[in-house]
């Protein structure tokens, strides 16, 4: 297993050009499985994780083709019958039930696996596919999903913390190609969803209110084959702002989406950075006197889960109390441990980190436990004075694309490590 290892204290500089969204492909991959005719997606990161969904959607037999950036997948021979361990090895995968339901009326996948954060039922996925007419069976580590046709209803999505981002996904696509209207209420309101919306009416959907809590589909006949292009990964663009606030760098964000990105820079600026908007990118500087900061993590338009920890990394920094509490998942706080180890005083408290910043890190070897908890020592590692290595980062090439790389070309003196 590959690690990085990392010289810290050098304040990141330079500009850096942000991937396509993770969050949003995966979805929008399984949206292709909704036509028989040729999808195109661009601004496609080159990531495990998409290679993964390239090789399910192959495994229920579309062709797929990934160049460049470019994903061409065309499905006309579809079966409804995915391979059980490649599904279970990805939450991400989940969101091609709704499709293959849709377009063939069945569809079986594993129950997915993916991060190690809480339990992460499926239950509100289901609950919104039976409303649309769908039996559904939970057998062996399989769930099976048939209806003869599929009816639009009016389905509540909200759950015990709120909406379902990759549920609304779900239901999303099923309702595609359900007849008559369905209602999506106490909808995920993500920018994902909005992309994966776009992508859908450009295949001849009928989707209004995307981005709101209700979403209205009328169900039509059949899907076209499309073109589009993936939005910026705003988490990406996130752990780089963490990342130049920590350092006391500057780094310019190419292509963010500030309006994707309120919550975030808005903490950032709280906690001592100063972020300047231009046209097509954002800058983020730090080098200041850090404040500590509270965070709770919400749905969107709230503090994102997926930031929760990159800005626990900054806290450490920030001299004084700061107090974060984690509403979406429970259990997501395996890094705080870890920054421990750099010398940072992290209390856990329930659903709170209680950080005592301000003590200077020290590099030291660590272990990433999931994809954001990775990024989190990243960043604590490229602030602390040492070395750090963090092993286990297959997590990170899970969802940031040559993140090595990219840190490099800012001035980071970080390498990748090749396990066996
Ligand atoms: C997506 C993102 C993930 C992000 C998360 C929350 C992708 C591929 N992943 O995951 O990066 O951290 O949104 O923003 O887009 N829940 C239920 N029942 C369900 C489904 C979810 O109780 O059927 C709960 C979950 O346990 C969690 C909360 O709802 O507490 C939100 O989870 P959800 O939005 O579904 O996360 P994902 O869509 O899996």
């Amino acid at each position: 297993m590959d690690s990085f290892l990392i010289e810290g204290g050098v304040p990141l500089k330079g500009e850096v050009l942000i991937s396509g969204s993770k969050n949003a492909v995966l979805p929008i991959m399984a949206a292709t499985l909704l036509t028989a005719e040729t999808c195109v997606i661009r601004k496609v990161p080159d990531l495990s994780d998409v290679g993964f969904m390239a090789k399910i959607l192959r495994s229920l037999g579309a062709e797929v083709s990934l160049e460049g950036g470019t994903l061409t997948v065309k499905a006309e021979k579809l079966s409804g019958f995915g391979d059980y361990e490649l599904i279970r090895k990805m939450r991400g995968s989940i969101c091609i039930l709704g499709p293959l339901l849709a377009r063939l009326k069945e569809a079986r996948v594993s129950l997915p696996g993916g991060c190690v954060i809480g339990t992460r039922p499926i239950d509100l996925h289901l609950k919104g596919l039976q409303a649309l007419g769908a039996a559904v069976e939970v057998d062996s580590g399989y769930v099976r999903v048939h209806a003869p046709k599929l009816d639009g209803q009016m389905v509540f999505l909200g759950g015990r913390v709120g909406p379902t981002v990759l549920g609304t996904a779900n239901i999303l696509m099923a309702a595609t190609l359900a007849e008559g209207v369905t209602v999506i209420e106490s909808a995920a309101c993500e920018p994902e969803i909005i992309d994966l919306a776009d992508f859908l009416n450009a295949m001849g959907a009928k989707i209004h209110g995307a981005g709101s809590p209700t979403i209205t589909v009328t169900g039509v006949k059949e899907l076209h084959g499309a073109e589009h292009e993936v939005i910026p990964d705003r988490i990406e663009a996130g752990t780089f702002a963490a990342a130049a606030v920590a350092t006391g760098g500057e780094v310019i964000l190419r292509g963010a989406r500030p309006d994707h990105l309120g919550a975030v820079l808005d903490k950032l600026r709280e906690v001592g950075g100063v972020v300047t908007r231009n046209a097509g990118s954002l800058t983020v500087r730090g080098g200041g006197v850090l404040r500590p900061v509270d965070i709770t993590t919400m749905p969107y338009s709230g503090f994102p889960t997926d930031m929760q920890a990159q800005l626990m990394a900054v806290a450490c920094l920030a001299p004084g109390t700061s107090i974060i509490t984690e509403r979406i998942f429970e259990s997501r706080f395996m890094h705080a441990s870890e920054l421990m180890r750099l010398g940072a005083e992290i209390a856990i408290e329930g659903p709170s980190a209680i950080v005592k910043g301000g003590r200077p890190l020290s590099g030291a070897p660590v272990m990433a436990s999931d994809l954001r908890a990775s990024a989190a020592l990243v960043i604590a590692g490229l602030a602390a004075g040492g070395k750090t290595q963090v092993n286990r980062v297959y997590h990170l090439d899970r969802g940031y694309e040559r993140m090595e790389l990219k840190l490099q070309a800012l001035g980071a003196r970080i390498s990748r490590v090749p396990g066996e």
